[in-house]
């Protein structure tokens, strides 16, 4: 193969994986249908750290039963972290979900498939401790569900230690309007 073909091999790869991420942009008009009962029903809230927010947001944005995601800081003690100064924050992903449509569970196994729980302090080019992996559990079921989804985690391989923490749910600081890229406002549909 010459340079030109690859190249436009490498193109032509590029492209499928670029059309298949768009997909996952939350358009308030390409709702699912089934979220459109939850207007009645009480949503559930989580929150995963697992690299850059932007990208958490569009991983979780994209499933059946998620109605709004939002991008920011927690697990850190810093007051009103900010992009530039998050301090001791991990870049974070907020799930409003629908729990007759998709559990707490079902998250955990997105969570583990959609970033190297392995690498330290980092995902990929993105190196920093603001990069690090965290389950935020909100209460002794959660905790014990995420404990769980770790343990299997770590016996897939024993060759590399799953650096994933778990922790309490505490305080979520919700980034800068510029960063929220996938916000879907119920309002939107509700109104339109
Ligand atoms: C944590 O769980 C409790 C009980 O299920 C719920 O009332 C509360 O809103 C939850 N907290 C968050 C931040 O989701």
């Amino acid at each position: 193969m010459n340079l030109s073909q690859s190249n436009f091999l490498f193109i032509l790869l590029l492209s499928i994986l670029m059309a298949d991420r768009a997909l996952c942009i939350r358009i308030p008009d390409r709702i699912s249908e089934g979220a459109k009962d939850t207007l009645d029903r009480p949503l559930k809230t989580a929150v995963f750290a697992l690299g850059s927010f932007w990208r958490s947001e569009a991983v979780f944005g994209c499933l059946d039963g998620v109605v709004r995601t939002t991008v920011g800081y927690a697990g850190g003690a810093k007051i009103n972290p900010e992009y530039r100064s998050l301090g001791d924050h991990a870049e974070s992903v907020q799930i409003e979900y629908d729990p007759w449509l998709i559990n707490f569970r079902q998250l955990l196994e997105v969570f583990w498939s959609s970033h190297d729980s392995r690498q330290v302090f980092g995902q990929g080019p993105d190196v920093g401790t603001q990069y690090r992996s965290i389950i935020f559990a909100n209460g002794t079921e959660e905790s014990r569900l995420a404990a769980i989804s770790k343990e299997r985690e770590q016996t897939k391989s024993k060759s590399s230690i799953v650096t994933t923490k778990i922790l309490q749910l505490g305080k979520f600081y919700p980034a800068e309007h510029e960063h929220q890229k996938f916000e879907l406002k119920r309002n939107h549909f509700f109104f339109s």
